[in-house]
């Protein structure tokens, strides 16, 4: 093995940047020439590649977003566009490719393999926590700090004014964010698209509380579940509170990575180059009750990650 690239694919996560200094730095030390390919995908169709060096990830570290850039590319879908790229990778000599990204990067990923015999590792790089067979994903601890951080922000001035909030967050299909930001401010209603909500019961038990003396009321909202919108106009008439909305937004998806993120992003690009460099490909590097595992990539894809059930039943319990 003598040439690597790597590329962040999809909705950016912070630690990415950490997870691309660990693969050039690695990988040259271990006598590989490492190329970047800049806006994932379409930069790789695009032949937006340059080789990386020592220096060009230095100060990195810290930085929210991707330095290579990304790029969602709904036309890698198609094979043909998928062989097209596996020819410009030949062209440029890269034999085993580190790709950062979610769900539909790591397909495209996938395929790449599969069909056109690119070795491929994945590295789950995604807020939504909605990659199985890995316990966290790149960017879901900065993305959990960021929306509490928030939601503690909007706590301060519901309280001052007496009213409700409704707090539309990110997540996809996966009501992890929405889960744990809420246990951990306590929120007073957590919706997610994994338990079906009864608006009629929820609007009368935040009565309840409200006529008990509760002067502030949060309620939280994954994007998968339904919007802010809908969920106000189902209960701001029944909770006896004034309503405000808020909805998050990409504010979630930046911002500098936390130590746990930078610590996840740097062990796993580590692990990708070792991966490559022993001649293990398909897979993608997981966390593993603390450890730093490679799991076969058809595995991952195959199944949906499923919300821990405990978390949702602890939420409930403590609020
Ligand atoms: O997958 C990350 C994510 O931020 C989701 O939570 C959200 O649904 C989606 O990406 C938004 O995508 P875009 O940035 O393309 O609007």
């Amino acid at each position: 093995l003598k040439r690597i690239a790597v590329m962040t694919s999809g909705g950016d996560s912070p630690g990415m940047n950490a997870a691309i200094r660990a693969v050039v730095r690695y990988g040259i030390k271990q006598g590989l020439e490492v190329y970047g390919i800049k806006r994932g995908y379409a930069g790789l169709l695009d032949e937006d590649i340059e080789e990386m060096t020592f220096a060009s990830v230095g100060g990195i570290m810290e930085k929210g977003g991707t330095i290579l850039r990304s790029s969602r590319c709904p036309e890698f879908v198609r094979k043909e566009t998928r062989a097209e790229a596996a020819k410009i990778l030949k062209k440029h000599g890269i034999e085993g490719l580190v790709v950062i990204g979610g769900e539909g990067s790591l397909h495209g990923a996938m395929f790449l393999e599969e069909e056109q015999k690119i070795p491929v590792v994945g590295i789950p790089g995604t807020i939504d926590n909605d990659i199985a067979m890995t316990d966290m994903s790149v960017g879901v601890d900065t993305c959990l700090n960021t929306v509490v951080d928030a939601i503690q922000k909007l706590k301060d001035t519901a309280t001052s004014h007496e009213r409700a909030f409704i707090i539309e967050v990110m997540g996809r299909h996966s009501g992890y964010i929405a889960t744990v930001s809420g246990l951990v401010t306590g929120a007073e209603a957590i919706i997610i698209p994994e338990v079906p909500v009864n608006y009629e019961e929820l609007g009368n038990k935040l009565l309840q509380e409200r006529e008990r003396g509760k002067i502030n009321c949060i309620v939280v909202v994954a994007e998968g579940a339904a919007s802010a919108y809908t969920v106000a106009r189902h209960l701001e008439h029944r909770i006896g509170y004034e309503t405000r909305i808020t909805i998050l937004g990409h504010i979630q998806r930046g911002g500098s990575p936390t130590a746990f993120d930078r610590l996840l992003a740097s062990r796993m690009g580590v692990a990708a180059v070792d991966a490559l460099m022993n001649g293990e490909s398909y897979v993608m590097t997981a966390l593993q009750g603390g450890k730093i595992v490679t799991v076969k990539l058809d595995e991952v894809l195959k199944e949906k990650k499923r919300l821990d059930m405990d978390l949702v039943k602890l939420a409930g319990l403590l609020s």
